[in-house]
């Protein structure tokens, strides 16, 4: 295994993807706990984050005295590497101006890290985040590659195997950075690559475990694929000590409440309450065209009937939630610096502090395509796993002004034929998120002998990787046309579709 020392950097979790996306079990330890992670996992390898701190600051954390000493192969990460010449002999400055962003390294001699990728001579694009800098190097180490504002961009002591970068490879914006990472645990340390989500399953099995004991654990269903993996994994783990609490609110796609209730009681056998709240959350919907007074009022309804549920079972010390890696970070990445996903839309957050409960989070380290990597490890189907991202407050927010349960079926019609003619195009995984919004607007239609005045369904396709940003994707003008004709044959109440043509920026993806 390798073992990351986290220094506090905001994107120390991408180097753990990076190494998990080489095949390689890496653990995360914060700096003073790195010691004792050390002589528990005996690592082949370290792996040094950066950090938001100097190492100039009296107080700035240090690497132990025993990963330095233990003659492991060590890689040092921006601030990683700063500590590495701070504490074996060399020299670091502040910078007078740091560098923030693209930057481009010319690769100056041969190195490990570069085995297969980079050649003497040719120029890299990296992704910088610094103030102070390297100045001096310690003893043993030589310059392999420099950029205008870094001359020790990367240093090597390939006797030590220790090997150091003033930029992030673990970000995107370093294009090649992950081939560098697998260099490091592959090439350097030597590890076979075959870590697989088979082997994350069994740890965290052993972790719910070791948390659990014999305690009892509730989870609240969204509906979603996180909350779902969650509790598959959860109930593999212990059993029968978990139930699952599932808040139906009226305002899923079509047939995904009856699918979360056959998946669990069904194909997995799983303790499943499931709460029809519709009635509930479509009343208090009334007369609310806000969308943040939409959002709020689910997402507080939401904990409600989870919390009187969790009372009338009774006897859960424990709550466990599919929070995500991105869900974990709460404030921006380190300055100038690509930032991960920050997720404004805490559905269910505020309910860990009210309910007093302890936590259990077992795809806290992961992202969303790793979590359906993981659910596909699990047995959940196809047509579950690989569902595009939906939102907690599901159609309430693709229904611009007032939400009933007659807009809802009529937009869930739509959405419905919308997506059959996706998958059936062969569209569907090519396609971030596709859905249909009912528009409060009527438009004057001529059908058969009649006029109508009806709905105008807008139509909506994008293509991201992260939901940060998104492009429209681009369907041919036949397949638009079908899905129209279809929708406006088939549903009544809607006369006029649209598509939508708006990226994201300046767009959002959802209409509210
Ligand atoms: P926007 O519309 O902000 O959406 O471009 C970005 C991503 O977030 C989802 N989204 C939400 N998810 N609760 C959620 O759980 C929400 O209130 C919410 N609003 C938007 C959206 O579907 C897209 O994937």
């Amino acid at each position: 295994s390798v073992l990351i020392v986290d220094f506090g950097s905001q994107v120390t979790q991408l180097i753990a993807r990076r190494v998990r996306e080489a095949g390689v079990y890496s653990e995360i330890a914060p700096f003073n706990a790195a010691e004792e992670a050390f002589h528990r996992l005996n690592p082949v390898g370290i792996i040094l984050s950066g950090s938001p701190a100097s190492v100039l600051d009296e107080n700035g954390p240090g690497i132990p005295e025993v990963i330095l000493e233990s003659g492991r192969p060590i890689l040092g990460i921006c601030y990683g590497q700063q500590s590495l010449m701070h504490q074996l002999g060399g020299e670091v400055l502040a910078g007078d101006s740091g560098e923030f962003g693209r930057a481009f390294i010319e690769i100056a001699d041969e190195c490990a890290l570069f085995n297969g990728l980079w050649k003497v001579g040719e120029t890299h694009q990296v992704w910088m985040s610094h103030g102070d800098k390297v100045t001096s190097l310690a003893p043993g180490f030589r310059p392999v590659a420099s950029s205008p504002g870094a001359p020790f961009a990367v240093i090597a002591n390939d006797e030590k195997r220790i090997y150091a970068m003033q930029f992030h490879p673990e970000v995107v914006h370093t294009p090649d950075g992950g081939k560098l990472l697998k260099n490091f645990v592959r090439h350097v340390c030597g590890l076979a690559g075959d870590w697989t989500m088979a082997e994350f399953r069994k740890t965290k099995i052993e972790e719910i475990r070791a948390q659990v004991g014999s305690g009892r654990v509730i989870c609240g269903l969204s509906g979603g694929v996180d909350s779902a993996v969650a509790a598959v994994l959860i109930h593999e783990a212990i059993g029968d000590q978990l139930t699952c609490v599932f808040v139906d609110h009226g305002l899923m796609r079509m047939g995904e409440a009856d699918q979360v209730v056959s998946l669990f009681r069904g194909h997995y056998n799983i303790p499943l309450v499931h709460v029809d709240a519709s009635t509930l959350f479509l009343k208090g919907l009334e007369g609310v065209t806000d969308p943040e007074a939409k959002r709020k009022f689910i997402g507080k309804t939401f904990i409600d009937v989870f919390e009187d549920e969790a009372k009338k079972i009774g006897g859960a010390e424990f709550l466990a939630q599919g929070t995500l890696y991105p869900d974990v970070i709460e404030s921006v990445s380190f300055t100038g610096g690509p930032s991960v996903t920050i997720k404004s839309h805490h559905n269910v957050g505020g309910l860990p502090e009210r309910m007093d409960m302890k936590l259990v989070e077992p795809l806290r380290e992961l992202f969303k395509d790793e979590v359906r990597e993981l659910g596909r490890e699990l047995g959940l189907p196809e047509i579950f796993v690989g569902r595009h991202p939906f939102p907690g407050p599901g159609l309430a927010i693709r229904i611009p002004g007032e939400v009933s349960r007659e807009r809802c079926d009529i937009l869930r019609k739509a959405d419905a034929i919308y997506l059959e003619e996706i998958r059936t195009a062969g569209l569907y995984d090519a396609i971030w998120q596709a859905f249909a919004v009912l528009l409060p607007v009527k438009t004057v239609g001529v059908m058969g002998d009649g006029r109508t005045y009806d709905n105008v369904c807008g139509l909506r396709a994008v293509t991201s990787t992260d939901g940060m940003t998104a492009d429209i994707y681009p369907f041919d003008a036949g397949f638009l046309s079908r899905v129209a004709t279809r929708i406006i044959n088939e549903v009544k109440g809607i006369n006029r579709v649209v598509y939508d043509y708006t990226s994201k920026p300046p767009g959002t993806i959802e209409w509210e």
